[in-house]
């Protein structure tokens, strides 16, 4: 009885970022995001009489507390639905490496979302499925649907969803990862959200939000790139103006993020066009259009501070693997 399961991870183009529910992640607003195609988890699920305990191996280690407690939360609940008695080994491996920045909580909480409720008998649809990773990370329940994604906020915990808007082959569109800062990060976002409302910005923030997503779902529709990358970009310097203004203030830029925005600004200025949005971390997600992604990569390339850049398209849904 091992299941294995594949997830990506997911670039938000509007963000989520504080919650009215706590407990059930349920969002202060809905979101939307892309798959990425190149920085996912697989993650290996199998339940055995003979296990005398959960067991949680992350990259080739066994991991006991910190991450693994979340994991095993989890778990719990899968098992509890499932009425699973026995334990369980659980091997997640991520495609890029943990101090590459890139967040790996939406990739992992799907894949085991996947792996699990499969492993342990359950036979969930896509919209359960979506569900049940939102309680162990929010952005999770994006990773489950295909290609470009919708999570709709909902009012309980039964509609707070994500589901795909269009497939990956809808629209060629490019995300440049330009890597300026390795390693953990000191503030998680589950801590970042519950800071979100401190700041003086936040309400005004979130009055905008049903507006910003008809409207870029309306540039999704009309393949309207610079209609959606003004919204893309607009976007990630408001959110993170509401973390820098939380109390304490959160501060996830490092000198390199500004430096590749700047570079982003003087690509368009210069007539190439292309957008930066940025997650809670330091690094810089770079949207673009296929045909001038070479250009743009070696740009960014020639910023001093990116250690290196993950190209990635859109990818596809989380999905059981042999
Ligand atoms: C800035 O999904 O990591 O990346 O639900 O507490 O696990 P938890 O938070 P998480 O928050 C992601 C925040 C974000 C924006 C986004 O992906 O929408």
């Amino acid at each position: 009885m091992k299941t294995i399961a594949w997830a990506p991870s997911n670039i938000a183009f509007i963000k989520y970022w504080g919650k009215y529910n706590e407990k059930l992640r349920l969002p202060a607003n809905s979101s939307i995001s892309m798959n990425l195609s190149e920085a996912y988890t697989i993650t290996s699920v199998e339940f055995n009489e003979r296990f005398e305990k959960d067991v949680f191996l992350l990259n080739g280690k066994q991991i006991e507390d910190g991450e693994a407690l979340r994991v095993f939360e989890h778990l719990k609940m899968i098992k509890e639905l499932s009425k699973m008695k026995n334990h369980a080994r659980i091997e997640s491996k991520n495609n890029f490496p943990k101090a590459s920045g890139i967040a790996s909580s939406a990739s992992g909480f799907a894949a085991l979302t996947l792996a699990a409720s499969k492993a342990s008998g359950l036979e969930l649809s896509e919209k359960e499925l979506s569900i049940l990773s939102r309680l162990g990370s929010g952005s999770a329940c994006r990773s489950i649907p295909e290609g470009f994604v919708e999570w709709k906020k909902g009012k309980t915990n039964t509609d707070s969803y994500a589901f795909s808007l269009f497939p990956p082959d809808y629209w060629e569109l490019y995300d440049l990862i330009a890597v300026v800062g390795e390693g953990n990060k000191k503030i998680s976002s589950t801590e970042g959200h519950a800071k979100a409302e401190s700041s003086p910005f936040y309400k005004t923030r979130i009055k905008g939000m049903e507006r910003k997503v008809s409207e870029i779902k309306k540039a999704l529709s009309k393949k309207d790139f610079t209609h959606l990358g003004e919204i893309v970009e607009e976007e990630a310097v408001n959110m993170h103006s509401v973390m820098m203004t939380s109390v304490p203030p959160l501060f996830y830029w490092l000198p390199g993020t500004l430096s590749v925005m700047t570079q982003v600004l003087d690509l368009r200025k210069n007539g190439t066009e292309c957008y930066f949005t940025i997650d809670a971390g330091p690094n810089v997600h770079v949207i673009c259009q296929k045909s001038d992604f070479q250009l743009i990569k070696k740009k960014l390339s020639g910023v001093g501070e990116v250690k290196r850049i993950l190209v990635n398209k859109v990818g596809k849904g989380a999905h059981l693997v042999e």
